[in-house]
């Protein structure tokens, strides 16, 4: 199969499809790839890397000519000019939020697999874990940054210094991205909290963490308390499917001291602080309400394009060679890759999206049958 890296072109975006290791395997298992002229740079990635690794670099026309493409973000509306029948396009896509490319997609007839609906073997989503682990652990990071006083902080080391106390940090969601959250913040040395609603969940964070973290179960009064005492608060909650719920109320941010800061990372799913008011870019990462800095960046994985491309990398080319390798009436056996069709040949095959949209659904094996 011919198969095509394009550069992103969504602003900011530096990621790329594949890293050359990527495009090794896809060689190896016996298809041609063409990477679009300098696609990989912002990952680090030079020409030069992926024609050793066997591919022909080539204009962003020949790539999207490719019977499937390979990319990072949703197609953007300069792109889909290149739409064609029977194309497979294998990206996030994010269709629930985006009726204009669902559109485009059903009339051009593409097969369009995205990311973010790839159910795993144990029912999590593998191709969006590892951007939570990395949103996770740079929350932190940034938490830290902000907290330094020419950030508008407030001047904290998180670890303190001996004799002088520690920054608190309180992550409210103890999933994925609460759990990377609390690594690091462990790692600086700071004293952390974490709130869920699952006592399971707080139960294995108490294993994890050996008792180094103190778990709370979410609800208002534990959360008002851990916020008015945190330094840095980092909102981590998911609830699939729906808007993130306003956890943390205005009052509750008032009760900070000035110059802590929050880490809204839920901000995709509307956020879970009530002063969140916009999604930020990584250039203007901040606005402070009520003395606190809030750092409500919506991609922030985008700021780490080398470690985010090759953790992404890692999880979507084993199942592209196996697309590649049978073509996607075969590779959908595989219910990973099924549950990753959002539209095949004009039909709506996702159901969460159908609904969404309120279009109607069909099941993609009854089309693969009728096709074979
Ligand atoms: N901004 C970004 O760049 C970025 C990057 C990656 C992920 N995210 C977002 O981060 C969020 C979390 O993702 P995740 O992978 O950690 O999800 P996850 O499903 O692994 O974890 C979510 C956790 O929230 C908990 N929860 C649900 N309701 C709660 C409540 N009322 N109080 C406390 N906890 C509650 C759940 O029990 C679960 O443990 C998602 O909205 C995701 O879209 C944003």
């Amino acid at each position: 199969m011919k198969i095509g890296i394009p550069k992103e072109i969504k602003s900011q975006e530096e990621r790329v499809g594949s890293t050359p290791d990527g495009v090794a395997s896809l060689v190896k298992a016996g298809h041609q790839v063409f990477v679009e002229t300098k696609a990989g740079m912002g990952s680090g990635y030079t020409d030069e890397q992926y024609v050793a690794a066997g591919a022909t670099i080539s204009n962003v026309e020949t790539v999207w000519n490719c019977e499937m493409i390979i990319k990072v973000k949703e197609p953007l509306e300069a792109e889909y000019k290149y739409f064609k029948e029977n194309q497979i396009i294998y990206t996030y896509l994010h269709l629930a939020a985006n009726k204009k490319l669902t559109e485009v997609l059903l009339q051009s007839k593409t097969i369009g697999i995205g990311y973010e609906t790839m159910v795993g073997p144990n029912g999590g989503l593998p191709l969006l874990f590892p951007m939570s682990e990395i949103a996770g652990r740079m929350a932190v990071q940034v938490g830290a940054h902000f907290l330094e006083e020419p950030h508008q902080g407030k001047g904290l080391l998180l670890s303190g210094v001996p004799g002088v106390r520690r920054g608190n940090v309180a992550i409210i969601g103890g999933g994925t991205v609460g759990i990377n959250a609390a690594k690091i913040a462990i790692g600086m040395g700071a004293n952390v909290t974490i709130l869920d609603i699952n006592a399971n969940r707080l139960a294995e964070i108490e294993n994890i963490f050996d008792g180094k973290i103190q778990t709370l179960m979410s609800n208002h009064q534990n959360i008002a308390k851990s916020v008015e005492h945190a330094d840095l608060v980092i909102g981590a909650v998911l609830i699939p499917g729906a808007m993130t719920p306003k956890l943390v109320t205005e009052e509750m941010i008032e009760s900070m001291e000035p110059g802590s800061v929050v880490v809204d990372i839920p901000i995709d799913q509307g956020g879970l602080f009530e002063t969140s008011v916009k999604a930020t870019t990584h250039e203007n990462p901040v606005y402070v309400t009520h003395g606190v800095v809030h750092y409500t960046v919506a991609n922030i994985p985008g700021a780490v394009p080398k470690t985010a491309t090759e953790a992404l990398s890692g999880v979507t080319i084993p199942y592209a060679v196996k697309i590649a390798n049978v073509g996607v009436e075969k590779a959908i056996e595989n219910s990973t890759i099924k549950t990753g069709v959002n539209t095949y040949h004009g039909k709506l095959t996702e159901k969460a999206v159908a609904n969404s949209l309120n279009l109607p659904f069909t099941d993609v094996e009854t089309l693969t049958t009728v096709l074979e």
